[in-house]
């Protein structure tokens, strides 16, 4: 067995909450070399609870002998981090958004092919073992599909990361933090192509990219799996200054409707995600937990009916972490030559759906 040899890059939430923890736990896989982070107070943190060494510069981490890298710095930065990590001739994961444009990511699709390197993306629900059943156990077929409606609300992390060591810096210094609002507002213009609203531009950077984006990938797996082909965006609206996102897709020429809904509800410590579909006779459910509630399964139903008999399924697919998969998944490929699951052509196809609906929203609305 191949240990790799690790960095990561951005010692924020996602990193000091699930990335390091994870990369330490699955020792025999990966040797963690250190972290990178321009905040002194997060990157201490790192080497004081875990031992890790960090680094102030990428530069600095990429300086060492790594095999890869884990990226979960801001959205911004993912473009570039992931080219040089490529142009190093390291392997990449990258956190959700890969970036904000289709055009974008296929740069790093051409970068991944030359540097001949494993690329995936972090969007971990196609590591969820509940998920992994439910493409195994869909209870209908493409032409019996009617709706597929997704639904979440969502407080963001705080009420389910209390309980674990995790320490925000507040010392980024400002000419670093300038610079990330300006590669974000160049990025997104450049993927929208067109003028936004301050309402679009949350709605795009927020609801729809950084959350409803995990929702999309997912649902996407699922639609492959039934063989339904991308369908026509019919609407779409951003509302609640830019925490609430909604979209409607027309498949297989109407037949079926997708309808989805994120909703940021900052101060209720709850947590909803619900994926539906709705076939002629039977549905399938996906209800996720919170994803920082590490190894709470999600819950997965699935009904059929014979006329007035009414037959409902649990399914248990286990305790494994999608976050803890994601990471088993990135060795494997990078390792034994697995194929990769969450690949950028992935994250291309669901942000192209997102600009779509980024525009459409701004067609309906062009004053919001
Ligand atoms: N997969 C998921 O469910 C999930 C959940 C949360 C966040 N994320 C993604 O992870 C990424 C980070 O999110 P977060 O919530 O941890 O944010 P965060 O703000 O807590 O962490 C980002 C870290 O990057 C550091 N940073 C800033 N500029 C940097 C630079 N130039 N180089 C390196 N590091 C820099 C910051 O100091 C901070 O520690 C985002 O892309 C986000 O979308 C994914």
């Amino acid at each position: 067995m191949s240990r790799i040899r690790v960095g990561v890059i951005g010692a924020g939430m996602i990193s000091q909450v699930e990335h390091i923890p994870n990369l330490l736990r699955l020792g025999d896989l990966f040797e963690l070399v250190g972290v990178a982070d321009p905040s002194r107070i997060s990157r201490q943190f790192v080497t004081d609870t875990h031992g890790v060494p960090g680094f102030e510069t990428p530069e600095q981490l990429f300086d060492q002998r790594l095999d890869a890298v884990v990226i979960g710095s801001p959205d911004p930065l993912h473009y570039e981090q992931v080219l040089t990590g490529l142009a190093r001739g390291l392997h990449v994961f990258c956190e959700k958004p890969l970036c904000y444009s289709p055009a974008e990511i296929s740069d790093i699709i051409a970068a991944r092919d030359k540097a001949g390197k494993v690329m995936q993306v972090g969007t971990m629900k196609r590591f969820d073992p509940s998920y992994r059943l439910a493409l195994a156990s869909l209870p209908g077929m493409a032409k019996t599909l009617r709706s597929v409606s997704v639904e979440v609300n969502d407080p963001d992390a705080w009420p389910f990361i209390a309980h674990h060591p995790y320490r925000r810096g507040s010392d980024i210094p400002k000419e670093l933090i300038a610079s990330a609002i300006a590669k974000q507002k160049d990025q997104v213009e450049h993927a929208i192509g067109q003028p936004l609203t301050d309402l679009a531009f949350r709605g795009f950077t927020g609801a729809y990219s950084s959350a409803l984006i995990h929702d999309v990938n997912a649902v996407h797996g699922l639609l492959d799996a039934l063989e339904v082909p991308d369908g026509e965006i019919v609407g779409a609206q951003i509302f609640a200054n830019g925490d609430g996102g909604q979209g409607a897709v027309k498949l297989l020429g109407g037949q079926a409707l997708w309808t989805m809904t994120h909703l940021t509800v900052p101060k209720l410590a709850d947590y909803k995600e619900r994926i539906t579909l709705f076939f002629d006779d039977a549905s399938l459910e996906l209800e996720f937990p919170s994803p920082w509630l590490n190894h709470h399964p999600t819950r997965l139903t699935v009904k059929t009916s014979d006329g007035h008999t009414l037959s409902t399924r649990d399914l248990r697919a286990g305790y494994g972490e999608a976050f803890v998969e994601e990471l088993r998944g990135f060795w494997g490929a990078m390792v034994n030559g697995d194929p990769v699951v969450n690949r950028p052509e992935h994250a291309a196809r669901d942000q192209a759906l997102l600009v779509g609906l980024t525009r459409r929203h701004l067609a309906a609305s062009p004053a919001e």
